[in-house]
């Protein structure tokens, strides 16, 4: 992995002498640990020409490089946030540790494994979903007053902690502040466009971390942001990696 931004190292004094910008493990860790909680990242992946999906899944999108930041993502966070149709489509299954996450996370002081919080109005997430039977620790569902009863009562039985924010659609504002109220302030967003769209209308994102990937797709896929009422958004740039033609970038949401 090569830093092309910023130039100097993070922690080098502003005066310091250009660095080669190569990051090991630890420096590639540095620039993806969070600053303090709460912070929300959400994390894409997109083709040169903008698609999020090709052939419905993100995983062809994909690569090597994109799949090592986004693990340090969800290793460094508290909890992982996901909309109903990513949990489902990309067959979420909460997460399952490996030696390289136990360490790190018992490096930084993390629980050792972070939950898996899925936002639905009850449609899209059913209670034998793999993200609520198979998750290692309780998944939480952020859901509305006006779920289906029956629904409430299969995802707790199924295991899932279930929280109430809102009415008829999810409040991501007080979605995110009761998942910080719990602890969980590092907060790693996969997705999808729709929730990253109603994110973004809440006014709740701190940082996007979005991988450029080497393909161009055309086709009618959508773009990483989906929805109504999002006000433009300024980004300030925090970091670009690259590594197999692909660019790694960090922005961060100027409020
Ligand atoms: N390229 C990438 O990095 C990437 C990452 C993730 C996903 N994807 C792709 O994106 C596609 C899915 O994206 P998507 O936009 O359709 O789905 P999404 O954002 O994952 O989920 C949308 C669903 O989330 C729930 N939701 C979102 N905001 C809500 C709110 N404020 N209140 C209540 N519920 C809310 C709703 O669920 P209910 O219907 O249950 O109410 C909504 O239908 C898939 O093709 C996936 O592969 C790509």
């Amino acid at each position: 992995m090569h830093r092309i931004w910023p130039p100097h190292a993070a922690g080098a004094p502003d005066d310091g002498p250009l660095d080669d910008g190569q990051l090991d493990e630890a420096a590639l860790e540095r620039l993806y640990t969070y600053p303090a909680p709460p912070w929300l990242v959400v994390n894409f992946v997109a083709s040169a020409d903008g698609a999020v999906e090709l052939g419905g899944r993100a995983a062809a999108l994909s690569n090597a490089p994109d799949r090592r930041v986004l693990q340090l993502g969800s290793d460094l966070a508290d909890v992982l946030l996901v909309g109903a149709t990513t949990a489902v489509v990309e067959e979420f299954r909460g997460v399952h540790p490996d030696a390289q996450t136990t360490q790190r996370r018992a490096r930084h002081g993390l629980a050792p494994i972070p939950p898996t919080a899925v936002v639905t109005t009850g449609r899209s997430l059913p209670a034998d979903a793999p993200v609520v039977t198979e998750a290692l620790v309780p998944s939480i569902v952020l859901t509305t007053a006006d779920a289906p009863p029956d629904k409430r009562r299969a995802w707790t039985e199924a295991g899932a902690t279930v929280l109430v924010t809102g009415e008829h659609t999810v409040d991501l504002r007080a979605g995110v502040a009761a998942l910080a109220a719990r602890g969980l302030g590092r907060i790693d967003c996969e997705g999808g466009p729709r929730l990253f769209g109603a994110l973004l209308a809440a006014g709740v994102v701190d940082e996007l971390r979005l991988t450029v990937s080497p393909l161009l797709v055309a086709g009618a896929a959508e773009r990483i942001a989906a929805g109504a009422g999002v006000e433009p958004a300024t980004l300030e740039l925090a970091s670009v990696v690259t590594e197999a033609d692909t660019l790694l970038v960090r922005y961060l949401l100027r409020r």
